[in-house]
C-alpha cells in the first residue's frame, strides 16, 4: 500500500507521530532528517552551519526520492520538505500525503522543551513566536495544496492523533476505490 507521509512545521511532532501511526500500522518508519544525518554523519545544524541550507535541502531531496520508492512505510519529513515541487510531487506520486496543523502556541511550546532551535529558527526565545509565525505564513500555502489530508494536532495525544489518521485515511481510500 501507498506510503503514509507526514508534513508540517517543526514542533508538531511529525516524528513522534509516525512512529506510533507505524507501530499501529506494523509498517516501517523513516524520518528523512535522521536519514541524512546517518548519511552524513553530521547533525542538521551543523550541515546547515557548515554548507548552508541550499545543500541541506539537496540531500532532503535526494533522500525524499530514495525513500519515496518504499511500500508500507510512514514517512515524516522536515518542516521545509515541501519547498520544493519535486519532493512534494515524489511523495505524492507514492503516498498520502498528511499535513499536521496546530497553533503556533503549540509549536512554540513544543520548541522550547526540544533541545537547541531548528537552524531556520535561531534566535532569542523572546520573539520565538514571530519567527515560527513567519515561517509559517511563507510556508502555509504549499503545505495546503500539497496535503491529502489535514489534521490538528492542538489538545490531542499522540495515540489520538495516529488513530484519526489511520480513520480518515481508511475514509479517504474508500472514497477512492
Ligand atoms: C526544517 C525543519 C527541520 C529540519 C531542518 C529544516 C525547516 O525538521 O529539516 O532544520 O525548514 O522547517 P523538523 O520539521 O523535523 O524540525
Amino acid at each position: 500500500m501507498k506510503n503514509i507521509v507526514l508534513i508540517g512545521m517543526s514542533g508538531l511532532g511529525k516524528t513522534e507521530i509516525g512512529k506510533s501511526l507505524a507501530r499501529s500500522l506494523g509498517w516501517d518508519f523513516l524520518d528523512t532528517d535522521d536519514l541524512i544525518v546517518k548519511e552524513k554523519r553530521m547533525t542538521i545544524d551543523h550541515i546547515f552551519e557548515e554548507y548552508g541550507e541550499e545543500y541541506f535541502r539537496d540531500l532532503e531531496t535526494q533522500v525524499i526520492k530514495e525513500v519515496s520508492k518504499q511500500n508500507n512505510t510512514v514517512i515524516s519529513t522536515g518542516g521545509g520538505a515541501v519547498i520544493r515541487e519535486e519532493n512534494a510531487h515524489n511523495l505524492r506520486n507514492n503516498g498520502y500525503i498528511i499535513l499536521l496543523m496546530g497553533k503556533i502556541e503549540t509549536i512554540v511550546q513544543n520548541l522550547n522543551k526540544s533541545y537547541g532551535l531548528r537552524p531556520l529558527l535561531k534566535g532569542s526565545y523572546e520573539d520565538l513566536n514571530e519567527r515560527v509565525r513567519a515561517l509559517y505564513k511563507k510556508r502555509e500555502h504549499l503545505y495546503l495544496i500539497q496535503s491529502d489530508l489535514i489534521i490538528g494536532v492542538d489538545d490531542k495525544t499522540i495515540p489520538e492523533i495516529s488513530k484519526e489518521i489511520i480513520v480518515e485515511i481508511n475514509k479517504l481510500k474508500s472514497r477512492y476505490n
